[in-house]
C-alpha cells in the first residue's frame, strides 16, 4: 500500500504535495519522491528513506509550477532505492506517473516493451510509464486507457506529461483514489487525509474508472470512454480520523483491511488450472523442492502461531515432516539441520531480533532458509535466500491482524505447491484454490458482524482472567486469539488444547473463569463438543466461535458467535478473526491504548 497525492490549481504545488505526504506517510514510508511541472520544465526528486529524506534532497531549490504529483512507497516489488521511488519516468523523460498497486504482468509487459524502452528500476509499476509512452499520440488520457487495457493487476494511477501542463490524469482498478474539488484546483490522493487542510469535498473514482483533472474542472470517464458522473461527498473526519480512514484504531482498521489485502498476498500467485500455485520467490527447483526432507518455521508471537498453522497444512498436503520453533529458542538449542531442511523464518517486521539471530544460525548449519515478511527489503528478506512478501501493506498497530491471516495465506498456498508435487491431486488442488478464492467474501461476513462481536466482548469485559480453548488446526488459532486479548486488554488469558483440559486446566474452570472455544464444524467437533460440555459442567461462561447453521451450539454456549464454512485447512482465516475483534472491543472498553499497549513495540529488534 503507498500514498499518491496529485495537485493541479494556481498554488506552488511542491509544499502542499510535501505535506500531503506526510498526512499519507502512514500508508507507506520506505521511500519518497515528486514531480512538478514548471511550465514545460519538469522537477523530478526521490529517494530511499522517509518524506525528511526527500525534503532534505530538495533542499533548497523551490520548483514554481502549480502542477505535479508525488508518492510515499511500501514496496512490494522491487527493493527499497531511489531507482525504485516513485515518480517513474519513461524512457522520454517529460512523462511521468506515480503508481499504488501491483501489476500482474509486469514481467511479460517488460519483456515486451524492453526492446525499444530502457528500464531503470526493477518496480513493476514502471512498467506502466513505458506502456503509456508507448501508447502516446498526443491525447494523455486516451494513451492511459489504451495502456491500462493491456493490464492485470490494481492500480491507483496519477500520471503528468510536460506537453500537457494543465492536465493530470488519473485511474483506479482496485487501488482507491479519491479526488478533492476546490476553487479552480483540484487533488487527487489514496485517500482524503491530505485534501483536508484545503478541501472536504471530494469524490471518489470507482474501479475502471479514468479521470482528467484541469485547473477549469474534473472529467470522469468509464472504460468505454464514455464521461460518468459522479456525486460530491463532503468528509466530516479531522486529520487524525482521515489517517485511520474514520476507523477509531489503526487495529481495527487493519482488521477490517483483512479482505483486501488477503487478495494482495495471493494475486498472481494461484494455477487453477493445475491445481496448485506458484511462489516465485522459493528460489528451488521442483526437483529441490522434492528433496526437502523436513520444514521448520521459525518465528516470534503471532508469526509463532501461523507457523503452527503452517505445520499442520504441510503436513496434511505435503507429508513433509514440520516443526515450529519459537526464535528466541532455536537460536541457543543445538538445532539438527540439513541442506534437506527448509526453514521458514515467519516475520511481519522483517527485523525481529531473534529471528533474524535464527535466519543466521540455520544458514551457518547449512539448511534451505526462506522468509515469508511484509517489509519489502527488511534484514530478514535480504538474510534469507528467497522467499515470499505478504502485501499486507504498513502494519501499524503493535497488535498484529492482517499480517498474520496474510502470512497464513502465504503458507498455504506453500503448502499447495508442495503438496501438488506429491500426494495432492488436481482435482483436490482446485478445491483447495475454490475455497481459498472464496475466503474474502466470507472474511466480510465476519466483519459485518462487528457489533454483536462488540456486544459479547463488553459482557466479558471486566473478568480477569480468560482461557482460550481449541483443536487441531484451531490450537494455535486459540493461542492467536489469547494473545491479542492479553497484549491489548491486560487481561490474563491462556489458550490450551482442548484435549489438555483433564490434565489439570480443568482445576481454573468456575464462575469466574470464562472460556472461548473453537468448535467448527470439522473432523474433530464432536471431540470439541464433549470438552466444552465438561466446561459448561464446572461452571465456567462459554462462549462459542461455530459454524453458521449449527443449531447445536445455541445449546452449548452461553454466547455463540458464528462464521461460515470452509475446508478444516482455511478455517484459521476466519475463525481468527472474531477473535481478533473480540480483543479488540474488550479493549476499548476499558478503554485501553489499543494500537501502543503498553510495554510493547511494533518490532522487537533487540533481545
Ligand atoms: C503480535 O500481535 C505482536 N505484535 C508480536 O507478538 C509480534 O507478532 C512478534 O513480535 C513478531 O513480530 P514480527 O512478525 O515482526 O517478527
Amino acid at each position: 500500500m503507498c500514498g499518491i497525492i496529485g495537485y493541479i490549481g494556481n498554488r506552488r504545488a511542491t509544499p502542499l504535495l510535501m505535506q500531503g505526504l506526510r498526512r499519507l506517510e502512514y500508508r507507506g514510508y520506505d521511500s519518497a519522491g515528486i514531480a512538478v511541472l514548471d511550465g514545460n520544465s519538469l522537477f523530478c526528486e526521490r529517494t530511499a528513506g522517509r518524506i525528511d529524506a526527500l525534503k532534505e534532497k530538495i533542499g533548497e531549490r523551490r520548483p514554481e509550477g502549480t502542477v505535479g504529483i508525488a508518492h510515499t512507497r511500501w514496496a512490494t516489488h522491487g527493493i527499497v532505492s531511489e531507482h525504485n521511488a516513485h515518480p517513474h519516468r519513461a524512457c522520454n523523460d517529460s512523462l511521468v506517473i506515480v503508481h499504488n498497486g501491483i501489476i500482474e504482468n509486469y514481467r511479460e509487459l517488460r519483456a515486451e516493451l524492453q526492446a525499444t524502452h530502457t528500464f531503470t528500476s526493477d518496480t513493476d509499476s514502471e512498467v506502466l510509464a513505458h506502456l503509456i509512452e508507448s501508447c502516446h499520440q498526443g491525447n494523455l488520457r486516451h494513451s492511459v486507457a489504451c495502456a491500462l487495457s493491456k493490464v492485470r493487476g490494481t492500480y491507483g494511477l496519477v500520471v503528468m506529461h510536460a506537453d500537457n501542463p494543465d492536465l493530470l490524469v488519473c485511474a483506479r482498478m482496485g487501488s482507491p483514489l479519491v479526488i478533492g474539488m476546490g476553487e479552480h484546483e483540484y487533488f487527487v490522493a489514496s485517500d482524503a487525509t491530505p485534501l483536508l487542510p484545503y478541501t472536504k469535498d471530494v469524490t471518489y473514482l470507482d474501479d475502471g474508472e479514468i479521470a482528467e483533472l484541469r485547473r477549469d474542472g474534473v472529467r470522469i470517464y468509464d472504460l468505454r470512454e464514455k464521461t460518468v458522473h459522479k456525486d460530491i461527498q463532503r468528509i466530516e473526519w479531522n486529520d487524525e480520523q482521515a489517517q485511520k480512514q474514520g476507523y477509531d484504531h489503526f487495529m481495527l482498521k487493519e482488521i477490517f483491511e483483512q479482505p483486501v489485502v488477503f487478495r494482495d498476498a495471493v494475486r498472481g500467485r494461484k494455477i487453477p488450472e493445475d491445481g496448485t500455485a506458484y511462489l516465485g520467490g522459493l528460489n528451488m527447483t521442483e526437483s529441490q523442492m522434492r528433496n526437502v526432507s523436513r520444514v521448520v518455521f521459525v518465528a516470534c508471537g503471532t508469526a509463532y502461531h501461523a507457523g503452527m498453522i503452517g505445520k499442520y497444512v504441510f503436513e496434511r498436503l505435503a507429508h513433509i515432516p514440520c516443526e515450529v520453533e519459537v526464535a528466541s529458542e532455536f537460536r541457543y538449542r543445538d538445532c539438527v539441520l540439513d541442506d534437506r531442511t527448509l526453514v521458514f523464518a515467519i516475520s511481519q517486521s522483517g527485523e525481529t531480533a531473534d529471528t533474524l539471530a535464527a535466519v543466521r544460525e540455520a544458514r551457518r548449519k547449512g539448511a534451505i532458509v526462506r522468509g515469508i515478511v511484509n517489509v519489502v527489503g527488511s534484514t530478514i528478506a535480504r538474510e534469507t535466500d528467497g522467499g515470499t512478501y505478504i502485501h499486507a501493506g504498513p502494519e501499524l498497530a503493535v497488535a498484529s491482524t492482517k499480517a498474520f491471516t496474510n502470512m497464513v495465506a502465504v503458507i498455504l498456498l506453500y503448502a499447495l505447491q508442495f503438496g501438488r508435487l506429491k500426494h495432492v491431486s488436481l482435482a483436490d488442488g482446485q478445491q483447495f484454490l475454490q475455497a481459498h478464492f472464496e475466503i474474502p467474501s466470507k472474511m466480510e461476513q465476519i466483519l459485518n458482524m462487528n457489533d454483536e462481536i462488540a456486544a459479547v466482548a463488553r459482557r466479558y469485559a471486566r473478568y480477569r482472567d480468560f482461557l482460550f480453548l481449541g483443536r487441531g488446526i484451531n490450537y494455535p488459532v486459540a493461542l492467536e486469539g489469547s494473545l491479542k486479548l492479553k497484549e491489548i486488554s491486560y487481561i490474563h488469558s491462556e489458550a490450551y488444547p482442548a484435549g489438555e483440559m483433564k490434565h489439570g486446566v480443568n482445576a481454573l474452570l468456575g464462575p469466574d473463569f470464562p472460556v472461548l472455544a473453537i468448535m467448527t464444524k470439522n473432523q474433530l467437533y464432536e471431540k470439541m463438543r464433549s470438552n466444552i460440555e465438561e466446561v459448561r459442567a464446572r461452571g465456567s461462561k462459554v462462549i462459542l466461535i461455530a459454524t453458521e447453521g449449527d443449531t447445536d451450539a445455541r445449546q452449548l454456549g452461553d454466547d455463540v458467535l458464528t462464521v461460515p464454512s470452509t475446508i478444516e485447512a482455511l478455517e484459521p482465516l476466519l475463525n481468527t478473526i472474531p477473535l481478533q475483534l473480540f480483543a479488540y472491543h474488550a479493549a476499548t472498553m476499558l478503554d485501553r491504548d489499543v494500537d501502543r499497549p503498553r510495554n510493547l513495540a511494533k518490532s522487537v529488534t533487540v533481545e
